[in-house]
């Protein structure tokens, strides 16, 4: 698996690394203007803002982010999870620019962070989306994700729809 993700990689000439501090402009502009090409609010400037900061975000709260660079350094992905409990972790910021599209990378970012998630023990992992983001709607129901009825209150970026995985049994 992680082989296959690494030929992936090599053959669009794109790197993954950890994310830090400095990519918060290449990160907003990324992300804004998806969820701007979907009629949904860019992200703002809230108290819990991951993106001003996503070392300092994720790790201080047992998380991870990853961003997908081409060749000329440019971020066109990124992906990152963090633990709400001992056993619940949530992924978030799930992204692909359209380039980098349709090729199995948004497989290969999700797989990361559920390998991610089991190696780090959680038992469950969370989404929250918007309906309106099919295409990640359906990544996840491929993966098993199922639809929560319980709402995202709170939420105030309208990802209302909310999604959840077990990764192993409880007591396993
Ligand atoms: C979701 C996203 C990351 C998928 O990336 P991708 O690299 O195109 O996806 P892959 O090529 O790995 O395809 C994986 C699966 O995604 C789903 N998918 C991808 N493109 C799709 C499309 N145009 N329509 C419906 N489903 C699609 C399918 O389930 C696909 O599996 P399949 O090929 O077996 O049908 C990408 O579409 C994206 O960035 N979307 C906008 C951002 C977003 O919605 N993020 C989620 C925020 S919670």
């Amino acid at each position: 698996m992680a082989s296959n993700h690494e030929n992936l990689l090599a053959e669009l000439r794109l790197t993954l690394r950890p994310g830090i501090r400095a990519d918060a402009d290449a990160l907003r502009s990324l992300v804004g203007g998806i969820l701007q090409s979907y009629g949904l609010p860019a992200p703002g400037a809230a108290l819990d803002d991951d993106l001003a900061d996503v070392a300092g975000w994720y790790g201080s709260r047992q998380g991870m982010f990853e961003v997908l660079e081409d060749s000329s350094g440019v971020l066109v992905g990124c992906s990152g999870a963090y633990g709400r409990s001992q056993t619940l972790c949530e992924l978030r910021r799930l992204y692909l620019a359209y380039k980098v599209r349709h090729r199995g990378l948004g497989r290969v970012l999700l797989e990361r962070v559920l390998a991610w998630a089991r190696t780090h023990g959680f038992e469950t992992i969370e989404l929250f989306t918007a309906p309106v983001l099919k295409e990640a709607v359906q990544l996840y129901e491929r993966y098993g994700f199922a639809r929560q009825l319980q709402a995202s209150a709170g939420k105030a970026d309208a990802c209302d729809l909310h999604f959840s995985l077990r990764l192993r049994d409880a007591g396993s």
